[in-house]
């Protein structure tokens, strides 16, 4: 019955052929997830000892260790092999993914042991983003927890189809089958709700070994596979070669000028030379030349390979682009629904320019709706203005270009992607793509014949934005109106957006939290473009707080076109002046998310000009960016 696992004999005996066997064993990528203490670390230590790929010195080293921190009196402790982490040892708990390598006689394994702590929702998402399957465990005593429900909901999100239900430390519950089944039904209730209706429940116990690499003599009604066979038995190889050719070029190979091969990682089908593929998004076609490899051209490649292919045809093709097959091209837009995991500390506000990184291509992107939220305990939908950190939603997504993609279901490689910070650089969200919006293909641009620069030429000037930024009462809008007074009188033709103006009447909906003033500047920044597209020069007074909306005005607009000035006025001289009132109010907690007490201004780094008006007067100021204007090299100067 009970089977052993012996040492790969070959290793010690005839190296050379046991790295061939092993080439050609198939890789399994698994996740473990589980709360803190449900064993975890035990459990992959476990596996690695089991199928004895722990090398003789680590053995040595756990063994000691063992004895030193004695959490298990003299025997070895399997979690020590694993937390190899110096802070959780101190803490107990796993901080970061750890990928660990192991291989039976029949199959490799990739295990990403990823944190239970909600707050670690971002390694489990990068650990559970390439894995095939998945180990949710449960402590025996404590059942199914919150966290058992979020990390199911995950790896259902995530798209994972072969999961284990390792009911753990069944030893402590004297191997009780009716609390085993009790838990068992209780996950399946969960389960059936989030569509993970097929999954494999072990009773097993980390400390043991039981049903792990060898049957438990405790759980003799246990007719299940024991762990280690489902791991090495489970067919995963789905069907990503039976689909269409795509491969996303991550790299132009170019090393002189008779070579020109396009590297990258198939992502589904197979190919060959000769075969017709079309390049993505430019939709021009070619045929496949050679597929080259050292020493020899491949006859075929298939997903999972990374190759390089030559073009019989000269064509653009640059990093990001996809190469699909020709008669099944997959669909480019610019406009989805997503499910998105926010993994950053601060929140996502709808409107906020991201960059988006889908296969190898990162184009710009903003989530310009919320549908809604998912409570992951109870899979309630809520309504939200915003997502925080761990938090789950269903969102439109606009990137500022189309781009050829497959939905998350069909191919988790081309349909999944990761939001980063513009600024910071951060991964801030992972998410997938549900489905294109078709509301964008039937939506065109029109050519107009005048254009921006006839009607500016027109006016004898270029249309250009002066965005000043800065505190309440900085002296924004005073020296906005005194530069557009000057502009006007030197025949200017000019327009001043003025904050407290526009929140009258185009943005009276919208309030002074995060999100409302990140709408508040994309909808100002979209105005004073269409002003600057009239030819004229707008000037606009709002606190605009935020880096990050700043950059999106600057960047919707063309080269010289924004003029940053900022307005600065340290905090305590704006409250001391207090024109309006509003310090005061702020300060005695009538005024909430007000800018300086308790909401940022994130002063520019980099701005055309900064105006002290602690040493300058407004009038002053107004002359500065006259002359700043004037002096500009400019055409249509009169
Ligand atoms: S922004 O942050 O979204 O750019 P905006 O410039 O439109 O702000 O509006 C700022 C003006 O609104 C301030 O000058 C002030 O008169 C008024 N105001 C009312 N409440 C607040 C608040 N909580 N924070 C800042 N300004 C406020």
């Amino acid at each position: 019955m009970g089977k052993v696992y012996t040492p790969s004999d070959l290793i010690a005996d005839d190296i050379d052929a046991y790295l061939v066997a092993h080439q050609h064993k198939s890789l399994l990528r698994f996740i473990t997830c589980g709360s803190v203490d449900d064993g975890k670390s035990t459990l992959i230590g476990r596996l690695l000892y089991d199928s004895k790929m722990i090398f003789e010195d680590q053995l040595a080293a756990l063994e000691a260790d063992s004895r030193r921190v004695g959490t298990q009196g003299g025997a070895i402790d399997f979690a020590l092999l694993v937390d190899g982490l110096a802070a959780e040892r101190e803490q107990g708990i796993t901080i970061d993914v750890a990928y660990r390598f192991f291989a039976t006689d029949k199959r490799k394994f990739i295990v990403a042991d990823t944190p239970g702590h909600e707050q670690y929702t971002r390694n489990m998402v990068t650990g559970a983003s390439t894995a095939e399957a998945a180990i949710i465990l449960i402590d025996a005593r404590k059942g199914v927890l919150t966290q058992t429900r979020r990390h199911a909901y995950l790896v259902s999100l995530l798209g994972i189809r072969h999961i284990v239900l390792a009911v753990n430390k069944m030893d402590l519950i004297g191997w009780d089958q009716p609390r085993y089944d009790a838990i068992v039904s209780d996950f399946r209730a969960f389960a059936d709700q989030i569509g993970l209706s097929v999954f494999t429940p072990i009773p097993i116990s980390g400390l043991g070994g039981d049903n792990i690499a060898s049957q438990s003599v405790d759980t003799p009604w246990f007719k299940g596979p024991i762990l280690m066979d489902w791991l090495e038995t489970i067919q995963v190889e789905d069907d990503l070669q039976a689909k269409p050719f795509r491969m996303p070029v991550q790299w132009v190979n170019r090393p002189n000028l008779d070579f020109r091969g396009f590297s990258g990682l198939i992502a589904s089908g197979v190919v060959k030379p000769g075969d017709r593929v079309r390049v993505l998004p430019s939709g021009q076609e070619s045929t496949i030349d050679r597929i080259v490899t050292l020493p020899d051209d491949l006859p075929q490649a298939v997903a999972g390979q990374s190759v390089t292919l030559t073009l019989c045809d000269e064509i653009d093709i640059s990093r990001g682009d996809l190469i699909v097959a020709a008669a099944a091209p997959c669909p480019v837009a610019g406009q989805f629904e997503a499910t998105v995991v926010w993994l950053d500390e601060d929140p996502l506000p709808p409107g906020r320019a991201y960059l988006l990184k889908i296969g190898t291509r990162t184009v710009g992107a903003s989530v310009t709706e919320i549908k809604h939220r998912v409570n992951v305990n109870t899979l309630e939908r809520t309504a939200a203005k915003r997502l925080a950190l761990n938090e789950i939603g269903l969102v439109n997504l606009s990137l500022d270009q189309p781009v050829p993609f497959e939905t998350y279901a069909d191919n988790r490689e081309l349909g999944g992607f990761i939001l980063i910070d513009r600024i910071s650089n951060r991964t801030v969200g992972a998410g997938m793509l549900n489905f294109a919006l078709r509301r964008a293909d039937n939506i065109h641009w029109q050519h107009t014949d005048v254009t921006k620069q006839s009607r500016a030429a027109l006016k004898s000037q270029r249309g250009q934005v002066v965005w000043l930024t800065g505190l309440s009462g900085a002296g924004k809008s005073t020296i906005a109106n005194l530069v557009e007074k000057r502009l006007h009188a030197l025949g200017r033709h000019t327009y001043l957006l003025d904050g407290d103006n526009v929140r009258h009447g185009l943005n009276k909906n919208l309030g002074f939290t995060e999100e409302d003033r990140v709408e508040n500047i994309r909808r100002v920044a979209e105005v004073a473009k269409l002003m600057v597209d009239a030819g004229l020069i707008v000037l606009t007074a709002f606190i605009s707080p935020f880096r990050a909306e700043r950059r999106m005005a600057r960047e919707i607009l063309e080269d010289g076109e924004f003029i940053e000035v900022f307005v600065d006025t340290p905090l305590a001289v704006a409250e001391a002046r207090d024109v309006k009132g509003l310090y005061a109010k702020a300060r005695a907690g009538q005024l909430k998310n007000f800018t300086g007490i308790d909401s940022p201004y994130e002063a520019p780094e980099a701005p055309e000009l900064r105006i002290d008006t602690t040493s300058m007067s407004p009038v002053e100021a107004a002359e500065r960016i006259v002359e700043w204007l004037e002096g500009q090299e400019n055409d249509y100067t009169i």
